[in-house]
């Protein structure tokens, strides 16, 4: 129903009209290669499930070696199409994120699909990457812009190319923080994770732009699951949250919380919806739970000034530069 309707109309439909989309209603993905970033648990590994059974040849990109061992099993025991593999990398350090990217670009293949979607949350201490950035917004944005990057190759190999980056409800509450973006004067762990979640948007809008002026087929797009049940919220004590604490917080959140196989479905719809307009954004339709559709964002994500900002402030601290092909229609950004 929400399809019919003017891009803009479409996000602000009464969620009870929303239609009902599940992964039934995902279309045939055979020929489609699809690198899911954190596909070793919950949202991610869903999804690298729901691909796989609708015959995509599904890649695995994973930080934890035995974690992504298990969870190819069980995607290789959806998968209808392609034996999925796994893809070893680690978004928390940028040479994990180039091994990766290369080992992929070597082949020559399209990458059809990348589904940006691992990150952490307000981790308690303030941990940070391989390459010093704090560990939220090196992961969740710094890692992603990275990886895209140098995938950006593969990806335009693909005649219909996707990126689908996976946002929160809490990028309500984001704003970039220019003066220390990486938190060394003060950490303070909610407005980190919401900057970061805020980036994923921004990162979104502006690739698609850049996408389009370089006269391109890529599209960007991104989503948000609301509230899910996964190992997000698992803060333990390694993390620096006393264990008592992050079990209480855990059970009392998924009191609340909706299946990880839910939480994935406005991915998987971001993801392969035919046509999808460029820089749409899907959540629930009831934005913590409910059926997926295009909903509504923080309006600062839609700054075109704080995206090619972030843009270039990522491009300085990962010195990853976009190789975007010179077309003849390609106008300037
Ligand atoms: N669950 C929710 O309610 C919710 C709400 C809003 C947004 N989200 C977003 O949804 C996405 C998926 O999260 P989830 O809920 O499915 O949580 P999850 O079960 O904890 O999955 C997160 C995945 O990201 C991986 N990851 C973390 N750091 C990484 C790194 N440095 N390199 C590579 N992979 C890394 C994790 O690997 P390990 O298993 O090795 O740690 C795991 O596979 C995240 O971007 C999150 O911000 C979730």
């Amino acid at each position: 129903m929400t399809k019919a309707l003017p891009d803009r109309i479409g996000e602000i439909v009464p969620p009870l009209l929303a239609r009902r989309w599940t992964v039934a209603d995902i279309p045939d993905q055979t020929g489609i290669t699809a690198v899911v970033t954190g596909a070793n648990s919950g949202l991610g590994l869903r999804t690298a499930e729901a691909l796989a059974a609708k015959g995509a040849h599904v890649v695995m990109a994973c930080r934890n070696e035995l974690k992504a061992a298990t969870a190819l099993e069980q995607v290789s025991a959806a998968a209808t199409g392609p034996k999925p593999e796994v893809l070893p990398l680690d978004l928390a350090d940028l040479t994990s994120v180039r091994r990766a990217a290369d080992h992929l670009d070597v082949r020559g293949a399209p990458v059809d699909l990348l589904i940006n979607n691992a990150g952490v949350m307000a981790l308690p201490r303030h941990l940070r990457t391989a390459d010093g950035f704090d560990a939220q917004f090196g992961t969740n944005h710094l890692g992603h812009y990275a990886l895209t990057g140098r995938l950006l190759p593969a990806l335009l190999r693909s005649p219909n190319p996707r990126v689908v980056t996976v946002s929160s409800i809490a990028a309500w509450g984001g704003m970039i923080n220019w003066l220390d973006p990486n938190w060394r004067i003060v950490y303070l762990r909610w407005l980190a994770y919401s900057q970061s979640k805020l980036a994923n948007l921004l990162f979104t809008a502006e690739l698609d732009r850049r996408a389009r002026a370089t006269g391109t087929n890529l599209t960007a797009v991104a989503a948000h699951p609301g509230l899910s049940a996964t190992n997000l919220y698992d803060a333990g004590a390694e993390k620096g949250t006393a264990a008592t604490f992050a079990a209480l917080q855990q059970r009392l959140l998924f009191a609340l919380a909706q299946s990880d196989h839910r939480g994935a479905l406005p991915q998987l719809y971001a993801a392969t919806t035919p046509g999808l307009r460029g820089n749409s954004y899907c959540g629930p339709a009831f934005e913590t739970f409910g059926y997926p559709r295009r909903t509504l964002r923080n309006p600062l994500a839609y700054s075109r000034l704080e995206a090619r900002r972030l843009w270039e402030l990522s491009e300085d601290l990962t010195g990853v530069s976009y190789d975007w092909p010179a077309r003849a229609n390609a106008r300037e950004v």
